[in-house]
């Protein structure tokens, strides 16, 4: 950022009156957390992909788009309280980061009848466990040919439930209201089926993320967004809290018009892949996912959820020791001598240098301690003392010879 200029993936952009953006925010568009395949949030998008195999997979937009891609495009009013610079991130008075995937909805609509989106997206928000100004979304979007969607859907969705029988428990009798309307356009039944096969569809994909729970309880409120109607909110029941998943609805007839398929009917859904992620993997903070410690990167592996193992924020304390091993030393043997000594405070021993001599053929070991504490600072002095107890312990029941 300069005085009067913003570059953000190799453009520049002007500043005005507008411009809200700040170099913390902007240096996290080069991240792409959902791109690293051992991420909790990459994990995650991996899964949701598996449930819908052959949707176009759009991963790499720029998170810069006009106010008109991620507001005018979807119906927002002029007055939107979405718009406000208290909650959005300009560049200038035209060009913002996008604070929804939904931003790329049209485009993807004109190129394709199945559309995933993946991106990072940018609100302004308050601090907190749960919220962060830079968070995932992924959007997908189904279109239907209006004449045949009727017929086409029920026998979809009739040879998919023979084939997969696992239950759900569902509210997803699509009732309609003045609250929740059918748009004037939309014939009604080809509007309660694009309801079912979008409940239907969302349903398998949680089904699929949540394997683990014998019993999925799923809901589903109406809600409001300017760019579907009817609209609705999907809330899981995860250990006892009705969780928001997701907002979804029936596609405005006017997004599907201008992309150039005025003969199609779709659904469309957006999740946030923090929330499912946060606790799917049991993660107690919303910042751990940019942590860029190994200890947190690589605790997770490809395609497979796992219970987050929590590790200190406190600094380390290394300290060496070296001596001339013998015939009957064992490492692990060491390692108990270390954690009899030490306890709890040692959180990873490893040998870092061994060598015989050329003469004596003795060997001689190095290992690193790094000590460190889950819940206070560490003194050098306390760690002093405990090293030299440990080598006093390593003599007497190793029989080794310190150097
Ligand atoms: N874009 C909406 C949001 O960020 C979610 C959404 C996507 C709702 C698609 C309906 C259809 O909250």
């Amino acid at each position: 950022i300069t005085k009067d200029s913003i570059t953000v993936g190799g453009k520049t952009y002007k500043v005005d009156q507008a411009t809200n953006v700040t170099t913390t925010i902007l240096e996290k568009t080069t991240r792409q957390l959902f791109q690293i395949p051992t991420h909790p949030i990459a994990i995650i998008k991996d899964l949701i992909a598996s449930t819908f195999p052959d949707f176009k997979h759009y991963q790499s937009f720029s998170p810069v788009v006009t106010t008109k891609q991620n507001f005018d495009d979807l119906c927002f009013a002029k007055d939107h309280p979405g718009r406000a610079a208290t909650d959005t991130y300009y560049i200038n008075e035209k060009i913002m980061l996008r604070t929804h995937t939904s931003a790329h909805q049209l485009q993807v609509l004109t190129e394709a009848d199945k559309v995933l989106v993946t991106a990072d997206v940018y609100r302004r928000d308050e601090i907190d466990a749960s919220h962060y100004p830079v968070f995932h979304q992924m959007e997908g979007a189904e279109l239907f040919d209006t004449k045949t969607a009727v017929d086409v859907i029920r026998k979809q969705i009739a040879t998919d439930t023979a084939q997969h029988s696992k239950s759900i428990h569902t509210t997803d009798i699509t009732v309609i209201t003045d609250k929740n309307p059918k748009q004037d356009c939309h014939d009604q039944a080809a509007m309660l089926a694009t309801a079912d096969h979008l409940k239907y569809s969302l349903n398998k994909m949680v089904r699929n993320l949540f394997s683990h729970e014998k019993n999925l309880t799923v809901r589903w409120i109406d809600a409001q967004f300017p760019f579907t109607s009817p609209s609705w909110e999907m809330e899981i029941l995860y250990k006892g809290k009705w969780l928001e998943v997701l907002g979804c609805g029936v596609i405005k007839q006017d997004i599907l018009n201008n992309a150039g398929k005025p003969d199609k009917i779709g659904w469309a859904f957006g999740l946030g892949l923090e929330r499912l992620a946060l606790v799917l993997f049991g993660i107690p903070d919303i910042r751990l996912f940019w942590s860029q410690d190994e200890r947190f990167l690589h605790q997770f592996e490809p395609s497979k959820i796992q219970k987050f193992k929590a590790f200190s924020k406190y600094p380390p304390c290394f300290k060496d020791i070296t001596f001339w091993s013998n015939e009957d030393f064992h490492e692990n043997n060491f390692c108990e001598v270390v954690r009899d000594v030490a306890g709890d405070i040692v959180e990873d021993v490893r040998m870092i240098d061994e060598f015989t001599h050329p003469k004596t053929k003795k060997c001689s070991v190095c290992y690193r301690i790094n000590y460190r504490s889950m819940d206070r600072n560490v003194t050098n002095v306390e760690i002093n003392e405990i090293q030299d107890r440990l080598r006093e312990e390593v003599v007497r029941r190793m029989k080794v010879e310190l150097r």
